[in-house]
């Protein structure tokens, strides 16, 4: 468990599989994602089956959740995807699927906290991202979480019968060590 102020970060479990799978198929959500056919509970579970062959520390998904009352509400998923041991760097992805907690400062907060696992734990030297620039919610996200853009990909993504680009941002462990001195 990584425990952050208001927020906390666990391991997936088989049972929030139809949670994923609600989320996986809210356009709303997905028009930010990577994602353009619909998705079964079938194709999740073999989703779900693949991350468990990978050892945590080459990249693992966490479910974020926020305190209401005596309880914990499973909100969304954060995650280090394609670790790469030999340049110390990994992919950052976020998905809060309940939309009613947007805007609400969890995404930030969920960002910071796999940017200290990644970096004080896991020894990364890099974390790296895309966002659509139809996206600007996220990309103000990644800014306050300590990300630099770094560059674009022209028309690298298509998405509701239109070309978009991609942004691609990026921070070091340096960086993060320097504003997160202890
Ligand atoms: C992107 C996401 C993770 C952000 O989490 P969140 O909890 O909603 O974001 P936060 O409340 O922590 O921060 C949002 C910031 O964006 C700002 N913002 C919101 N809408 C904005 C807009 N249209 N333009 C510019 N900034 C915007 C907010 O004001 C806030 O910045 P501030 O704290 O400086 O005021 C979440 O909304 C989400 O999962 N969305 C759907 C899926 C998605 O987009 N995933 C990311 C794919 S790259």
């Amino acid at each position: 468990m990584i425990l952050g102020e208001k927020i906390r970060l666990r391991a997936i479990e088989r049972t929030d599989i139809p949670r994923f799978v609600r989320w996986m198929n809210d356009p709303e959500v997905t028009q930010y994602l990577l994602m353009s056919s619909p998705l079964s509970f079938a194709m999740e579970e073999k989703w779900f089956d693949d991350q468990l062959q990978r050892p945590p520390h080459q990249g693992q998904i966490l479910g974020i959740e926020v305190q209401r009352a005596d309880d914990w509400v499973h909100i969304g998923n954060t995650g280090l995807h394609d670790v790469d041991l030999v340049n110390r760097t990994a992919e950052f992805g976020i998905v809060i699927g309940e939309k009613e907690y947007w805007n609400r400062g969890y995404g930030t907060q969920a960002t910071r906290l796999m940017l200290k696992h990644g970096f004080e734990n896991l020894n990364l030297n890099r974390i790296y991202l895309e966002v659509f620039e139809t996206n600007p919610r996220a990309m103000q996200t990644y800014i306050n979480a300590g990300f630099t853009r770094e560059g674009v990909f022209r028309q690298a993504i298509f998405k509701n019968g239109r070309y978009i680009d991609a942004i691609f941002m990026s921070i070091l462990q340096s960086e993060w060590m320097e504003t997160n001195k202890k």
